[in-house]
């Protein structure tokens, strides 16, 4: 039985974004559930529930700010939604 997942009540995520050094090559999962205790990457938390992870790389090393408040219209990027929305 899945779960539906609801991630400003029920997530130890950050509501701010989380500045990181990418390694250019190197495949990433993103934690779009908000369960993982390792944000802003997937940790597995999500098993059990109709969300997943979402896998993205960039072609050379880059420091990004990734979300923390997975209300992003930009995944895993941050886009500023952190500031604008607050959890209900
Ligand atoms: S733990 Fe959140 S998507 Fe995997």
């Amino acid at each position: 039985m899945e779960t539906q997942v609801q991630p400003e009540k029920d997530s130890p995520a950050d509501l701010g974004p989380h500045r990181v050094r990418l390694t250019g090559g190197r495949r990433y999962r993103w934690c779009a559930c908000g369960l993982s205790k390792r944000q802003p990457y997937c940790d597995e938390s999500h098993r059990g529930t109709a969300m997943d992870a979402l896998a993205f790389q960039q072609s050379e090393d880059i420091t990004v700010a990734l979300c923390g408040c997975k209300r992003t219209q930009a995944p895993p990027y941050c886009d500023g939604a952190h500031k604008t929305s607050t959890p209900t």
